[in-house]
């Protein structure tokens, strides 16, 4: 949801803003821009990616130690060179790039074109800028007031930097509800919408609260909040890695984080799995124990593949600690006035964070009494700063756009919190929780057993990479992961995928099955078997192709399916763990067989910081 970064030092600015923009470039890449500031401002901007930005420079001179880019994914305004931030005020003397949404921009818009204001856009980010500068004018004022007056106006979310050609040396940025970092170095300063732009320059950030302000000059970064409070920076070293963010000699990013499954599992299970001790430690729970052995519920909340994720912990809250548990859209939740009670636990599941939708459930659960557990991967991000305790996936830097690692991460916490309460609560016996441990030792190692069979899959994809629709089914633990295969297809090949409660099949989308139609199963050895095998007949006659990720040594689903793909065996409740694996290396496959962008797929962004 557009990507931030500016800089004030004394390095040329202008490659530190590319290469930042490169990185952020994850999060919208319908146009690029930047600033920079040098006696004028200068500003460059341009449909298409950051690529195309640097196209657009050329060799043009720009010299500048002070300047801000931007990344764009359109909300208001289709992507084309006008709506492109920066946006300037009407003097031009004015620039601003920002990641949100104004909510009122429309009525701000009304009024600022009745005192002569005239707009050249048709984004929210425009009308703000203009505020700004009408702010300035009428109280004779600096922009840093300029800028905290007009924000105190403002309903809606925003990251934003601001730079004035009069005040040479200053850079202002402020948030509420999208990310912003602040990065630190030896007289320089760097603001972005993620760490990555700065990692390389120095590891000491801050990051801005909601309403707080970033005042840049002078050589010193002062924060204040909306009211003009003064407020002291909590600076942090940051645990990012440049290598982290980098390919590793992968062609994508999506398919090294395929390949890091086996790390990124194991970093989510560490110091938390404690195999020769049959322990699991999770403070975040024991900070709250009480509240989660007597919860009355656990309602679990996420968008997308988080979602997904969430719908795997119910089955394992429900089946090993026996506490009811609901799975929630967060955009759904937070306007459909839930009944939230102060007994009831809040899961937040989020790789970036900064979902704005999963957000606002939380604050509105927080705001009932509940207690906000977070599943996050982004240090310091909002959501968990939100929450009352959580565990950190440690999965590193997700960034493909499609979520792959931070999937199976979250599985692995979840998996890891209902078996703990299981013990607590007594639901589980301890016969089974060791079973369990062990069996969750053993995942890492049994993922890379599948990823050194990839090219197994490749093969598969060869056969149906021109296909328009796939079916994806499985039930009990396997069903999300249906889900799951489904939604990574089709955000990345753009080929039209369902997943469903296999049995569901009957019900309706079995009209759907000709001798065009791939129907991928998953139907490992677990309770439900015999009727998957049923399933599989179901689409068979009537002669669909079925691709069937089976259980290594199955050898009744192979005579039946068109193809199959083996995985290890595990206990049902770790079976989405592997299962899963295989269908992302599908998309990934079909995807590139195709000619798509599988990190950068078309109208898609990393972050949906907005509604
Ligand atoms: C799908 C995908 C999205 C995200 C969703 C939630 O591959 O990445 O569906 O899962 O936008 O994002 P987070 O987890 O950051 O809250």
């Amino acid at each position: 949801m557009c990507g931030i970064v500016g800089y004030l030092g004394r390095r040329q600015a202008l490659p530190i803003i590319i290469k930042g923009l490169k990185r952020l470039e994850y999060r919208g890449y319908d146009s690029a821009g930047i600033a920079l500031l040098n006696g004028s401002l200068d500003i460059v901007k341009k449909k298409g990616k950051v690529i195309d930005l640097e196209n657009e420079i050329g060799s043009k001179p720009m010299d500048a130690t002070l300047g801000m880019g931007h990344t764009r994914w359109a909300t208001h305004g289709e992507p084309n060179d006008k709506n492109a931030h920066p946006h300037a005020s009407t003097d031009g003397k004015l620039a601003i790039i920002h990641n949100g949404i104004i909510e009122n921009y429309a009525s701000l818009k009304k009024e600022l074109e009745k005192s002569g204001h005239k707009f050249l856009s048709d984004t929210d980010t425009e009308v703000l800028i203009h505020l700004i500068e009408e702010i300035k004018i009428q109280n004779n004022c600096n922009i840093e007031e300029a800028v905290r007056l007009a924000l105190n106006e403002v309903v809606g979310a925003y990251a934003i930097v601001v730079l004035s050609q009069d005040e040479e040396r200053t850079l202002i940025a402020a948030r509420k509800g999208s990310p912003l970092v602040i990065g630190i170095g030896e007289d320089e300063f760097f603001v972005a919408s993620d760490a990555t732009p700065i990692i390389e320059y120095t590891n000491n950030v801050t990051y801005l609260n909601d309403r707080e302000m970033a005042i840049i000059k002078d050589g010193s970064l002062v924060v204040k909040n909306l009211e003009n409070i003064v407020k002291t920076p909590f600076i942090q070293k940051l645990e990012l890695d440049l290598e982290d963010i980098e390919k590793g000699g992968y062609a994508h990013f999506m398919l090294k984080e395929i390949f890091e499954q086996p790390k990124s599992i194991r970093d989510a299970m560490r110091g938390r799995l404690v195999l020769r001790e049959h322990q699991l430690i999770l403070s975040g729970i024991d900070q709250y124990l009480n509240r989660f052995i007597n919860a009355e519920r656990m309602l679990l909340i996420g968008c997308g593949t988080s979602w997904h994720a969430g719908l795997i912990g119910e089955y394992l809250f429900e089946d090993l600690a026996r506490i009811p548990t609901e799975v929630e859209y967060a955009s759904e939740f937070r306007y459909r006035n839930p009944v939230i009670r102060d007994k009831d636990i809040v899961i937040a599941i989020s790789q970036s964070g900064e979902t704005a939708d999963t957000l606002a459930a939380i604050e509105l659960a927080k705001s009932k009494g509940s207690l906000i557990f977070g599943v996050c991967n982004a240090v310091g991000s909002s959501i968990a700063r939100t929450a009352d305790a959580g565990a950190y996936l440690h999965a590193g830097p997700e960034i493909g756009v499609a979520s792959t690692k931070a999937f199976t991460s979250q599985v692995t916490i979840l998996a890891m919190m209902a078996m703990y309460l299981g013990l607590k609560k007594g639901t589980i016996p301890l016969s089974k929780y060791q079973e369990l441990l062990n069996a969750l030792d053993s995942v890492p190692d049994k993922v890379s057993k599948i990823l050194s069979k990839a090219d197994e899959i490749l093969e598969i994809s060869k056969s149906f990479y021109q296909a328009t629709n796939f079916l994806y089914l499985g039930r009990g633990y396997n069903f999300p992961v249906a889900l799951e295969g489904a939604l990574k297809l089709k955000e990345i090949s753009y080929i039209h995928a369902e997943g469903y409660p296999a049995a569901e099949m009957k019900h309706g989308p079995i009209a759907l099955i000709d001798e065009e139609m791939p129907v991928v199963f998953i139907a490992t050895k677990d309770s439900s078997y015999e009727k998957v095998i049923s399933n599989i007949q179901e689409v068979k006659a009537r002669k669909g192709k079925v691709i069937a990720i089976v259980t290594e040594g199955d050898t009744e689903i192979k005579g039946m399916a068109d193809f199959t793909f083996e995985i290890p065996n595990i206990a049902d409740p770790l079976v989405p763990l592997l299962a899963v694996v295989p269908l992302q290396l599908l998309s990934y496959h079909i995807a590139i067989l195709r000619g798509c962008n599988v990190d950068q797929p078309r109208n898609l962004a990393k972050s949906v910081t907005v509604e």
